[in-house]
């Protein structure tokens, strides 16, 4: 497929199929447009959260209908285990949880292996300063919202804080990572963590949980201008 080049710069929506009606997985994806969007896929496992989605086959099915940069969020133990397979079915990135793995360099080490860019993702319990020592290994610092396992719930302002942290790190030339957002993101609160520092802002239920996903995505577009 004709592929125009990825956005690797913010601000970026993320768009997370978890709200899409997967009987329409390929119209639902008509709405992204692969030169500024993301398409964002959790992978749940029943174990890291208690919930479980879906695994590379449908990563595969995205991939065969859109062109767009698929980003891949692990909320898996053992996520190592999975990398090629989720690379295999097209994933551009994988972000692993930094709480998911025993050594979390090790795990960012084997995502750039499989040639995707490398994410490490934190829980809200999880503080900024536990990332301190891979921020120069990641491609993106994904900080949840909200806590993992399901779409819908409300946005958590208090996770702004990391994002302030991130940016400020950032600023200080330890790393050149993108700082995604995840969880409770849409009207009223996309603004909140654009303002905050945010690159890249997960949303799933405030996109294909709405009677127009591809107005919901224009809104959400808008919100996060510059
Ligand atoms: C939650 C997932 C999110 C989810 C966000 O564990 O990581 O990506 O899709 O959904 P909303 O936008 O509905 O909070
Ligand atoms: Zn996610």
């Amino acid at each position: 497929m004709s592929a125009a080049p990825h956005p690797l710069r913010g601000p970026i929506a993320a768009a997370s199929i978890l709200s899409a009606d997967f009987t329409r997985l390929g119209e639902e994806l008509e709405v992204i447009d692969p030169a500024r969007d993301w398409v964002h896929c959790d992978i749940m496992d029943f174990r890291f959260v208690p919930n479980l989605t879906f695994g590379p086959l449908v990563v595969a099915a995205a991939r065969r209908v859109t062109p767009a940069f698929l980003d891949v969020h692990l909320m898996v133990e053992h996520p190592e285990a999975m990398l090629h397979a989720f690379r295999e079915a097209g994933a551009d990135q994988m972000t692993v949880h930094l709480e998911a793995c025993a050594s979390p360099g090790g795990a960012l080490a084997a995502v750039r292996a499989t040639g995707a860019r490398a994410g490490l993702a934190l829980r809200p319990a999880t503080p900024f300063d536990a990332v301190a020592a891979w921020l120069d290994a990641i491609d993106v610092l994904l900080v949840m919202t909200v806590e993992p396992g399901f779409g819908g719930q409300k946005f958590m302002p208090a996770m702004l804080d990391k994002v302030v942290a991130a940016r400020a790190a950032r600023a200080a030339g330890r790393g050149t990572f993108l700082i995604s957002v995840d969880g409770g993101i849409g009207p009223g609160t996309a603004h909140l963590a654009r303002e905050a520092g945010a690159d890249a802002f997960v949303s799933g239920n405030s996109v294909f949980g709405q009677p127009d996903p591809g107005q919901a995505l224009s809104a959400l577009r808008r919100e996060i201008a510059e």
